[in-house]
């Protein structure tokens, strides 16, 4: 067991699906078998752009069931709804006053509101609210409220750990050591999974394939996946394929050099492709989805799951919070 502590946020801001699996929730499920891990649903986070509260809702349970139906190390790891722990947003609010205006400015989401809305001639502000702009000091907060060590993200989210780095650095420089700095650990296959349409998968092109979705629909999801129209006797490019892509993360070393040289010699036609890789999928997922549907129609279990998580991380936020609270404003 590393003495490291593993913290990071997911959004609930979708249905899981397997670009999910691949890039954030497999890598940390994994992760939790050897660290101590705080690992949260960022609700709050997704409210600078979902104002539905049962659509926040149903997704946080859908991505604190997969985690759970994945086997997360439940001794390990801690498992909580970021919003249940009232000191982060009593620390986001101490921090406003250590973090530079101008930092804000360089945020590669705010930077890019900012150039599109240059770009249509509108007022540089136009539809940014404040949850946008802080969103950096609110992570900077739960990444520091837990004393993470290493924070796994996708390469998108990198500028704002070092951005939470840079925040405890100017903390510390006027009050002393208060927190330890963070290193961000770039997941790199997060950007490479691709969906229907041979696009990064993600929910805004509408080209996932849902992690648990029922089998039957998996299926025709899958049997949905854009191809050329190569006959099926033509040799096919695997490096070239979805099809082979998505198997590449799913079968071993042997299976996949066989789905390769299937692809290369011919004699093989997209449709029993597609069949191949829809059951080599279906194989991996099969029990995790039972346990998923199963945890999905008892709501209480997981609620009961996340109250628990977040008595333990209260304790940590209870700590660090006081620390902060007395470096700042005396006893
Ligand atoms: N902003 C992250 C994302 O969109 C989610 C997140 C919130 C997070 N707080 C965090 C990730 C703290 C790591 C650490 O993916």
């Amino acid at each position: 067991m590393s003495e490291k502590i593993v913290l990071t946020g997911i959004k609930p801001t979708g249905t899981p699906h397997l670009g999910n699996y691949v890039g954030a929730l497999k890598p940390l499920v994994d992760m939790s078998q050897n660290n101590r891990t705080f690992m949260f649903i960022a609700d709050l986070h997704a409210l600078n752009t979902m104002h539905d509260p049962h659509e926040i809702a149903e997704h946080t349970y859908e991505m604190a069931a997969s985690l759970i139906a994945m086997g997360l190390n439940m001794e390990n790891a801690i498992l909580f709804r970021q919003s249940d722990i009232v000191q982060v947003y009593q620390l986001a609010t101490l921090l406003n006053n250590v973090t530079p205006k101008g930092l804000m400015n360089r945020a590669h989401s705010y930077k890019a509101m900012v150039e599109k809305n240059t770009a249509a001639g509108e007022d540089i502000d136009a539809g940014v609210n404040m949850g946008l702009y802080t969103y950096p000091i609110l992570m900077a907060a739960d990444i520091l409220l837990y004393n993470s060590d290493i924070v796994p993200v996708g390469a998108d989210q990198k500028q704002h750990v070092e951005f939470a780095r840079d925040i405890a650095g100017y903390f510390n420089h006027i009050y002393g050591e208060t927190f330890k700095l963070p290193e961000p650990v770039i997941s790199e296959t997060a950007g490479t999974i691709p969906g229907l349409d041979g696009r990064k998968m993600s929910k805004s092109y509408d080209n996932t394939i849902p992690l648990f979705a029922p089998e039957g629909e998996l299926k025709k999801k899958i049997m949905r996946i854009i191809t050329d129209s190569k006959t099926p006797e033509e040799s096919k490019d695997p490096d070239e394929s979805t099809i082979f892509h998505l198997y590449c993360h799913f079968a071993n070393t042997d299976e996949i050099e066989n789905f390769r040289k299937m692809f290369v010699d011919g004699g093989m036609g997209y449709g029993t492709a597609k069949t191949i890789l829809f059951e080599k999928v279906n194989s991996v997922l099969a029990n995790a989805r039972t346990e998923y549907e199963r945890l999905m129609s008892n709501r209480g279990e997981i609620d009961a799951i996340l109250a628990d998580g977040a008595k333990r991380a209260r304790v940590v936020a209870e700590q660090t919070f006081a620390r902060v609270r007395r470096a700042m404003l005396g006893e």
